[in-house]
């Protein structure tokens, strides 16, 4: 079946004054004209992207708004992650305001989670806070970045290091987009979509199991597992927006996750996807280290991702294996040290992750020495 066969789906994210929709579908680009139209009458639009999504789906959206008769103007940024900067954001808030556009329109991000954490954050400060709506076309994208409100640039000091939550008012997840990403692009997003089975849903991992096929082959198991892991992000989301306590649980693999990013030089050496398989591998490793998950879990976790084409350990990364003193150090500069004492996503099995904040760095310096 192709993928235009497949059902739309909707979840809603019930955050009050806040709340918004994720739609989900092949011709979501196609349908952005009539339902910006109903949601934000008379309203103008700046359209934030970059070089390569603009040549693959610029020209849809901007014919989908002209067809509904909405004014927009284009905001074209270089692509990669050096665009999360000050730069750019000054650029973007400059433009917005040279186009004049008002506090009561609206800025769409359209693209991967560079670009929506970008435009966001810039909505969220430009006239002191316009309302943004979020198109992602990247796996990563739809299932992650673009839904929650999570906003921000990066620092010299690290990744996403200023920012600020500001909801978008509507998420259009395009599956047709998603046509077009490389093998390992998807992979990547696919490790994050894996991570909400992993942190709470043992069916949602057990169905992704069993229909991975379909799922990397496109069409309706597609649009479901997206549609799935939406509503998973949404859950957390709505019971924890600002991060005061279990939306960390989204934070599943990340910590060794990011070390490894940080110790590879945030290079094509490792994606971040890439980076999040492996440390969720890890964070069950280590579980099963410490006596608290089995590791036949452990193994079931590194044998599904392993399948969907993830690198799992550490010796999947190209190059030479980072020295376990640097990633302890990564580790250790991470926000969520505390005291000390080493904040860590650990788990008791699979969908069964809990937040364990009191972690001795010396055991999480052996397991990694061990694992080598
Ligand atoms: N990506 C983690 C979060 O949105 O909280």
């Amino acid at each position: 079946m192709s993928a235009n066969h497949t059902p739309l789906h909707t979840v809603h994210v019930p955050l009050g004054a806040r709340a918004y929709d994720i739609v989900i579908a092949p011709d979501a680009i196609e349908s952005a004209g009539d339902r910006l139209a109903a949601l934000f009458p008379g309203a103008r639009y700046g359209i934030v992207t970059d070089e390569n999504v603009a040549k693959a789906q610029l020209p849809r959206l901007a014919a989908s708004l002209d067809a509904a008769g909405l004014g927009h103007t284009e905001i074209v940024l270089p692509a990669g992650e050096a665009t999360k900067s000050w730069p750019q954001l000054q650029s973007v808030v400059d433009q917005i305001l040279g186009a004049r556009l008002e506090r009561n329109d609206i800025l769409i991000a359209l693209g991967g989670g560079v670009i929506g954490d970008l435009a966001g954050f810039a909505a969220s400060i430009a006239r002191r806070g316009m309302d943004f709506v979020q198109i992602p076309t990247s796996l990563l994208a739809q299932v992650d970045s673009s839904v929650g409100g999570k906003t921000g640039i990066n620092s010299v000091h690290g990744k996403n290091l200023v920012g600020a939550f500001h909801q978008p008012r509507l998420v259009l997840a395009d599956l047709t987009a998603l046509e077009t990403l490389s093998p390992r692009h998807f992979a990547a997003g696919y490790a994050e979509l894996a991570k909400y089975g992993l942190i709470d849903d043992e069916e949602l991992f057990f169905w992704l199991e069993a229909n991975y096929p379909q799922i990397e082959a496109g069409g309706p198991a597609r649009g479901e597992a997206i549609a799935r892991a939406c509503a998973a992000k949404a859950r957390v989301v709505v019971a924890d927006e600002k991060e005061a306590g279990n939306r960390a649980l989204l934070n599943l693999g990340h910590t060794f996750g990011h070390a490894l990013e940080k110790a590879t030089g945030y290079s094509d050496r490792l994606l971040h996807g890439e980076g999040v398989a492996i440390g969720m591998v890890l964070a069950y490793r280590f579980s099963a280290k410490l006596g608290l998950a089995p590791s036949q879990d452990a193994g079931r976790v590194e044998a599904h991702l392993k399948n969907a084409g993830l690198p799992t350990t550490l010796a999947d990364i190209p190059g030479d294996l980072p020295p376990t003193q640097m990633l302890m150090d990564a580790i250790a500069q991470d926000k969520k040290v505390s005291r000390g004492q080493l904040t860590f996503i650990l788990t008791r099995g699979i969908g069964k992750a809990f937040i364990e904040k009191k972690i001795d760095p010396e055991a999480v310096a052996t397991f990694l020495e061990d694992i080598r």
